[in-house]
């Protein structure tokens, strides 16, 4: 038997997924697991259904691959996969109702507004934008409601740059989320789940190229400091880790998650984000935390993909 690693896809986050992919295929040939890598095309269900592999490792993000469809298919042709279900995947890549579920799980989350395209058009968009900067204020957080990567995602400080920032939106996505900015901490806190349940390991801080974790700041290598474990108080750190167990178990996910947050001056701590298919690139932020809590990436993905076949 063997183990087929998903990458690829036809997602905007195509690269970082086959990157991703890459990685994951080599820590698990590593420990000589049988390994074969996929893209995830045209061919994949005939190919799935012939080959029966062991086991899929889905390692596709944005569109199809977090949105939990491609998983549709694993289910229908009842292959094992790692990961979180399909309807699990569909509300936690929805991000205002990824934010609705962990808010009422206790968790906080900046105040925001969701806007499809056709509202914002049809609306008039200057008329929108003052009524939503007089309600959340400034400054603003606009990305895609289903996207990743930052991709179309940008800072607003001034009410005049909103506009262009729906635009800029909009090429990624056909609703737009337009957020609180918070400004703190910005941490990432991955689950991975073990025999005990969810655990969650060390916070990794993200010290982003002039503030903003944008696509070349996640992928070039050397453009974004990470600190792990993140500078935090022990309390805000036990809050961190405590909200991303609380966002994996609310939105029901499986196997491992990554969970982007914010923690304010206060210490509080505010929830962006869940990712089913986090990254897994060499500049990635779970490959990051794994390697801080002194364990092995292969090892990692080697255990999941065991216990999910006893
Ligand atoms: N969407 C990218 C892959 C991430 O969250 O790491
Ligand atoms: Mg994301």
């Amino acid at each position: 038997g063997h183990v087929v690693v998903l990458a690829g896809g036809l997602s905007y986050e195509r690269e970082v997924s086959l990157r991703s992919g890459r990685r994951v295929a080599d820590a698990l040939r590593a420990l000589d697991v049988p390994v074969e890598l996929r893209d995830a095309d045209a061919t994949l269900l005939d190919a799935l259904a012939r080959d029966r592999p062991d086991a899929v490792f889905p390692v596709l993000h944005g569109t199809a691959g977090e949105d939990g469809s491609v998983r549709g298919v694993l289910e229908l042709l009842e292959l094992p996969y790692i990961g979180a279900r399909p309807d699990a995947c569909r509300v936690a890549w929805d991000k205002p109702a990824a934010k609705a579920v962990v808010r009422r799980a206790g968790v906080a989350t900046p105040r925001s507004v969701a806007l499809p395209k056709e509202i914002f058009y049809d609306l008039g968009a200057a008329a929108v934008l003052d009524r939503i900067v007089s309600r959340l204020g400034l400054p603003l957080f606009v990305k895609p409601t289903r996207g990743g990567s930052a991709l179309g995602a940008s800072v607003v400080r001034e009410a005049a740059e909103l506009s262009a920032a729906m635009v800029g939106c909009f090429a990624y996505g056909d609703a737009a989320l337009i957020e609180q900015y918070i400004s703190g901490t910005e941490v990432a806190v991955s689950v991975i789940e073990r025999p005990s349940g969810p655990v969650a390991l060390p916070a990794v801080e993200i010290v982003a190229p002039h503030g903003l974790y944008d696509y070349t700041a996640r992928y070039d290598a050397g453009d974004t400091a990470f600190v792990t474990p993140a500078r935090l108080s022990s309390a805000a750190a036990e809050a961190a880790t405590a909200a991303a167990v609380t966002a994996h178990r609310a939105l029901g996910l499986r196997d491992l998650s990554r969970t982007d947050l914010i923690v304010d001056a206060s210490g509080e701590v505010h929830f962006l984000e869940v990712n089913v298919a986090p990254g897994m690139t060499e500049t990635s932020l779970l490959p990051r935390a794994v390697a801080a809590a002194g364990l092995d990436l292969g090892t990692v993905c080697r255990d999941l993909l065991v216990r999910r076949l006893d």
